[in-house]
């Protein structure tokens, strides 16, 4: 994981590092530091914790430059401590890397038997003693990265400054992010796009097997051997403003409300409501690509896994093609039986996720199509995938991914209905239904947020204290309590499972006495009796049942204890609304406990380590 960032322009970067790493601080918070150029050599300053003890460490030594690094940590080689936290200074030459060096230990040996004297626990610190090594024997920085680069097998993005030409940066990337920013007089490197929107909106993915030298207004791309790469910047039209928190206590809870909108311009341009059909989705696949497919297979982790679930669901009941879902980690280990004829669809926020991205790899090697619908423009997933079918939500800062799983749905509805259709599984009038409930989603979306949100935070404030929270759901809704879980444990660290609402008397029914909350999912769809079968099992072993049921179930109201309505809509469309009020509930819960909602502990935002 880790988060890097780099300057080189005229301003002092002290303020730009630290600023840069707070962007970047959902994606390791364990300790962070910076070095910058200060006329004399290289000022290191590092601190174990939160960011904030960096910014009071640079705060008191003030450094002066205009030329540096910096990094924040989540820890994978050595324990966080202020000795393995980066950047790594040998010599005259500092390093920031987030990934895994694969051949460390070699290496490690090697340096140790010609002298090498390495004082931290990290991978880092061996590539910096490679660069440097080639350094003190007359190389450039570019040729010392370079070589020094020949040497390591693993994932790696970063970035080096050398006092020995303190006027660029070196960076290179491999199965780690890391996006360059320019600007007038002025260059940048990050790891995510966030990091750098509030100076540049010009940016250039370097892709694996390359590296920049960094100047002033310019970035020269080769290829790990040396080839020149033209590439031009691209355009980004994410807004600063998007990254902020406006006025919400929590990235999280401002996410959260932030799904209407998201919804609406994730569906923009893509509902012909005049035509009663979808287009414009980058799906890279013709009417009759659609018609040959003869399975669908979605592979993602996490919460993008249970959007991949629901999606299964849409995928057999809209288009009647069979669809598989599978964790993306679980994949590549059993030989999967895939190949041509089959779709694949990885699903990922970040488009980073190393699971996710060596599963689509492995898939599109035996032949298999892969489609990826991720939400970071220019990402690892969609640059390794055959077409890139982007959700529109913004940047998602929060660690407990909201509006991206809402979006992530709207792409596999869309998907399903225009698959559906050009299969013939959907008439015209039926997809114009479907296109037409679909364009209420945001507004409904609204209605939802706004009419439970108080509610549920009085119920998370009544039930905070519970130990052990079940979720139960069928069909559509068995996901969906799957996604209510995690996010309760993620941000709460309260033990919480979810449930096929079927399942439960065949063990977990153990599980419930009066000091379980147990949260059903039984909106009006075809599963709702045998739920609320369910429901009533788990009163009569006295759980405190909730129930998120649809508005005017007078049957569901006097059974459970407490109810949170939605409103009525199409079994398609009941995972967007029933999710809002868990999520809701999982963030008051881990408010009124005072966790650290956006950055929970022991998690990071992508995971970009197997
Ligand atoms: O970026 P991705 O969607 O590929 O991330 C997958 C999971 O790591 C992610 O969904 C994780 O489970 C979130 N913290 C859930 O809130």
């Amino acid at each position: 994981m880790c988060g890097i960032v780099g300057y080189v322009g005229d301003q002092q970067c002290a303020p730009i590092l630290l600023d840069g790493l707070k962007r970047l601080e959902y994606r390791g918070y364990d300790s962070a530091g910076t070095a910058i150029y200060d006329g004399a050599g290289i000022d290191v300053r590092r601190a174990v914790g939160k960011l904030r003890n960096l910014e009071k460490a640079i705060d008191e030594a003030k450094p002066q430059g205009s030329v540096g690094i910096g990094h924040t940590r989540w820890a994978t080689h050595g324990r966080p401590s202020e000795v393995n936290a980066h950047p790594h200074l040998i010599g005259d030459v500092a390093v920031v890397h987030n990934g895994i060096i694969e051949n460390h230990l070699a290496l490690r040996a090697r340096l140790v038997e010609r002298g090498a004297t390495i004082t931290s626990d990290t991978d880092t610190e061996i590539v910096a003693h490679l660069i440097d090594q080639r350094v003190r024997e007359g190389a450039d920085i570019e040729a010392a990265v370079r070589g020094a680069l020949g040497e390591v097998r693993g994932a790696y993005a970063l970035a080096v400054l050398s006092a020995k030409e303190p006027d660029r940066l070196v960076v290179a990337k491999s199965a780690s992010p890391l996006v360059l920013g320019l600007g007038e007089g002025e260059a940048f490197c990050g790891s995510d796009i966030p990091a750098l929107l509030p100076y540049t909106r010009d940016m250039i993915f370097l892709e694996d097997g390359e590296m920049a030298v960094l100047e002033r207004g310019k970035a020269t791309i080769t290829t790990l051997a040396g080839a020149a790469v033209e590439r031009a910047p691209q355009r980004i039209d994410w807004s600063p403003v998007m990254a902020e928190k406006a006025g919400f206590k929590h990235f999280m809870l401002k996410e959260i409300h932030e799904q209407p909108r998201a919804m609406e311009d994730t569906l923009r341009g893509r509902l012909d409501r005049e035509n009663g059909d979808i287009h414009g989705l980058e799906i890279g696949l013709s009417d009759e690509d659609a018609r040959g497919i003869e399975r669908v297979y979605l592979l993602a982790c996490g919460t993008s896994y249970h959007a991949a679930m629901t999606g299964r669901y849409l995928i057999e009941r809209l288009a009647k093609v069979p669809a598989t879902v599978e964790i993306a980690s679980e994949f590549r280990g059993r030989d999967p039986i895939i190949g041509p004829g089959d779709l694949v669809v990885a699903v990922s926020q970040s488009g980073e996720t190393l699971d996710t991205l060596i599963a689509a790899k492995e898939a599109k090697s035996r032949g298999a199509k892969v489609l990826a619908i991720v939400n970071v423009i220019g990402s690892a997933i969609p640059r390794a995938a055959d077409a890139a079918f982007y959700t529109h939500a913004g940047p998602e800062i929060g660690v407990a991914s909201t509006k991206c799983f809402t979006t992530q749905l709207a792409n596999l509805l869309m998907f399903s209905v225009w698959l559906g259709r050009r299969r013939g599984a959907l008439d015209a009038d039926q997809t114009r239904a479907l296109v037409e409930d679909m364009a209420r989603l945001p507004h409904l979306m609204r209605d939802v947020l706004l009419g439970t949100r108080q509610l549920v935070a009085n119920l998370a404030k009544r039930y905070n204290e519970a130990r052990d929270v079940l979720f139960l759901g069928r069909g559509m809704s068995f996901p969906i309590a799957l996604e209510g879980a995690l996010k309760l444990k993620e941000i709460s660290y309260v033990h919480a499972e979810g449930y096929a609402a079927g399942e439960m008397k065949h063990g977990p029914i153990a599980l419930i006495d009066s000091s379980v909350p147990v949260l059903v999912l039984c909106p009006k769809d075809p599963w709702y009796e045998r739920t609320l079968s369910n429901l009533q099992e788990a009163k009569a072993r006295e759980a405190m049942v909730i129930a998120i049921a649809t508005e005017g179930d007078e049957e569901v109201r006097d059974v459970a204890h407490d109810l949170v309505e939605i409103p009525e809509v199409r079994t398609e469309l009941t995972p967007f609304l029933t999710v809002l009020p868990l999520q809701l509930y999982s963030y008051y819960v881990a408010d009124f406990k005072g966790t650290d909602v956006d950055q929970p502990r022991n998690l990071a935002k992508t995971v970009t380590v197997e």
